[in-house]
């Protein structure tokens, strides 16, 4: 069973089930299937171990977390070496010690073996704070080191097992507008942007050192629109905001409750929503790649 490796701002271990779901229900025969914003990529493992995909297109803003990803798919043994070297140094010292070996890593920038800067990103995604990417705006990883008491840095078994799952991959580090224009007809494309904030300070839109902002959003909702006049499927996940709903008024809109609750005005703890846009019932039609503004 391939699952993701790496803790990732915004997994979708818990809507994937949902989506094999979905596209089992639409009986799709995926040509290919393409995921943009791959982040630990929880929906292409899911569908991949649901039989649902053969051929996929992989990609991510994040050249670091792409890289790893190849490395894992081309030269796993070299990884798992490079990490199981760095879990014994950092857990032989005394907990008080061990944040010192964590900012050494964290200052080997200049790397050169793909084995070992992989291992790198996996350790500090492994006892980093709370498994967060983020970088500054050089694009350096800047996250503190996290309060573990005893991280499982290394996992072998589930690093041989994504290898697997990866093997007949094409991964790619790009932004998504030219990961979607690579789809054709007959291809399944799921979309899973940085979320449109719903409070100010719900905002982590920072995964690369460009942030994702409102027109980012919109040009996401183009790609979409031109993926639909193309016939090419379309699944898209983002929060449940009145500028996403407006944004994708044009297609089928359904509310997914995520059990997750945020503060909402000093009224107390209200429910998450997150929103899936589907293109299902437009694909092909023309008129989608027309700008809204200009539609009768
Ligand atoms: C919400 S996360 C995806 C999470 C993923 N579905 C999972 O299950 O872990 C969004 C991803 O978009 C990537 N990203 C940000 N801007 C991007 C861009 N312009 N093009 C492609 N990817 C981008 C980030 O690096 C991040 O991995």
């Amino acid at each position: 069973m391939a699952k993701p490796f790496l803790k990732w701002a915004g997994g979708k271990a818990r809507l994937a089930p949902l989506i094999v779901e979905r596209v089992r229900r639409e009986s799709l025969a995926i040509a290919r299937y393409h995921e943009p914003f791959l982040g630990g990529g929880a929906v292409f493992f899911a569908l991949q171990e649901a039989g649902l995909i053969d051929d996929a297109s992989l990609a991510d803003g994040n050249a670091d977390l792409i890289a790893t990803y190849q490395a894992v798919r081309d030269d796993v043994e070299g990884v798992i070496e490079a990490l199981g070297e760095h879990s014994r140094r950092y857990l032989a010292r005394d907990p008080s010690q061990r944040g010192l070996y964590y900012y050494e890593v964290r200052n080997r920038r200049r790397l050169r073996r793909a084995d070992r800067k992989a291992a790198r990103l996996l350790f500090l995604n492994k006892t980093c704070y709370n498994g967060l990417y983020r970088v500054n705006s050089r694009g350096h990883f800047n996250v503190p080191h996290g309060r573990y008491v005893n991280p499982t840095i290394l996992d072998a078994e589930r690093l041989q097992e994504a290898s697997g799952a990866l093997a007949a991959t094409k991964l790619r580090a790009d932004d998504f507008a030219e990961a979607c224009a690579r789809a054709r007809p007959g291809d399944f494309v799921y979309l899973d942007p940085p979320y449109q904030p719903l409070s100010a300070t719900s905002a982590f839109t920072q995964y690369t050192s460009g942030d994702f902002g409102f027109a980012d959003q919109e040009r996401l909702r183009a790609a979409f629109d031109d993926l639909t006049a193309r016939g090419v499927h379309a699944l898209l996940s983002n929060s449940s905001h009145p500028d996403i709903h407006e944004l994708y008024g044009d297609y089928a809109l359904e509310l997914v409750p995520m059990g997750r609750s945020i503060n909402s005005d000093g009224r107390g703890r209200a429910a998450i929503d997150e929103l899936l846009v589907s293109n299902f019932g437009r694909v092909g039609d023309a008129s989608a790649a027309v700008p809204a503004r200009s539609r009768a």
